[in-house]
């Protein structure tokens, strides 16, 4: 069976803002690499390689960093979504492309240890018209949730106020084209938006099979920085140690890795930890669970669970910073002006905390 991608990397981001003012909440890095990579790259290792990107108002920068996909072993073609009308609608739009295929899609914002490959292979076997994949949550109201019937699924809702399961529903879905039908035959939720949820539960109110398949790895859907935090954490748990960039009079503990041309002078670094190509950390601490990306520079600070995304500066600080997600070309330093003050230049909806 060949089967086709299709991969969501549209919607606003709204809950990781104002980093997605400015940038896809897809390309946030985790690790350094942005989230979306990780997904192509669970398709690809599931011999799945046609895959249909479906875009939104930030497809120029999704393009710009996938490209034709080649660079990740993968075959990408551009879907443009007008407006972020749902899932369900998302599908719709890729109906040309998709044709009379099978299909996975998968959300670009989510994130698996053990990826896909097992939930291909439970499809290929042809049982049935869908396969879900669900997990327990302690939080199951903030997703859609299912019911089942010994290994049956019967009703599904989208995040429910009252959830009648603990069973949420990973984004990482598996289709036959009668999803089509089901999307046409579905009316807006209460948010405005033809849900994937609704969709699946057309097709088991028109009477076909949809499985679950139960996820046994961890999950994240890095749509808060939370959980952005959390999947940097679980990725660097598992990064294997590199040093090829340069060391001087430092002390590295743990697992680290140094990209070629990073610098490192006068300082420490306790992994787990990443640190990008040409970031400089010079008399500084770099402490566990820290992703500096590329052109970072961190001086005479101290830096711990956090991520730093490329080109900005934390200098001249006496608190750690901690549990942070500073923005691209973003700058954090003590100033030496006089009078002593806070000076800000931050963007809409951004958070600053002082300790
Ligand atoms: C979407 C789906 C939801 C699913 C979740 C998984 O929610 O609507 O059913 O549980 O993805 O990430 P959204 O992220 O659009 O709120």
């Amino acid at each position: 069976m060949t089967l086709k991608g299709l991969v969501l990397s549209g919607g606003a981001g709204t809950r990781l803002r104002p980093i997605t003012h400015t940038s896809a909440k897809q390309l946030v890095p985790v690790a350094n690499k942005p989230v979306l990579f990780y997904g192509l790259e669970a398709l690809r290792d599931a011999g799945v390689t046609d895959i249909g990107i479906v875009v939104g108002d930030t497809q120029d920068e999704i393009e710009a960093a996938v490209g034709d996909g080649s660079a990740l072993g993968i075959s990408a073609t551009y879907i443009r979504q007008e407006a972020p009308l749902g899932l369900a609608h998302a599908v719709l739009t890729a109906e040309e492309f998709l044709g009379d295929s099978s299909f996975v899609m998968y959300l670009g914002d989510n994130l698996l240890r053990d990826g896909i490959t097992a939930l291909v292979d439970q499809f290929r076997r042809g049982e049935c018209d869908a396969l879900i994949q669900l997990q327990r949550v302690p939080d199951p109201e903030s997703y859609g949730v299912a019911e089942l019937d010994g290994d049956r699924v019967v009703r599904l809702v989208e995040k429910p106020a009252e959830p009648a399961s603990d069973l949420a529903l990973v984004g990482v879905y598996m289709f036959t084209p009668a999803i089509f039908d089901s999307a046409k035959a579905i009316s807006p939720s209460a948010r405005g938006e033809l849900e994937i949820t609704d969709a699946i539960q057309h097709l088991i109110d028109s009477g076909l099979r949809v499985d679950p398949h139960e996820v046994t790895g961890w999950w994240k859907d890095t749509g808060r920085l939370d959980d952005m935090l959390e999947a940097n954490r679980l990725i660097l748990d598992v990064l294997p140690a590199r040093m090829d960039g340069e060391v001087r009079d430092s002390v590295i503990e743990g697992r680290v890795v140094l990209e070629e041309g990073a610098r490192v002078i006068d300082s420490s670094v306790r992994g787990p930890a990443i640190i990008g190509a040409g970031a400089v950390v010079e008399n500084a601490y770099i402490g566990p669970y820290s992703a500096i990306s590329p052109g970072v520079t961190v001086r005479n600070a101290e830096v711990e669970h956090s991520i730093l995304l490329a080109d900005s500066r934390i200098e001249d600080l006496d608190a750690r910073v901690e549990s942070s997600l500073v923005g691209r070309g973003t700058t954090i330093r003590r100033g030496t002006e006089r009078p002593r003050a806070y000076r800000f230049m931050v963007g809409d909806s951004s958070e600053i905390k002082l300790a």
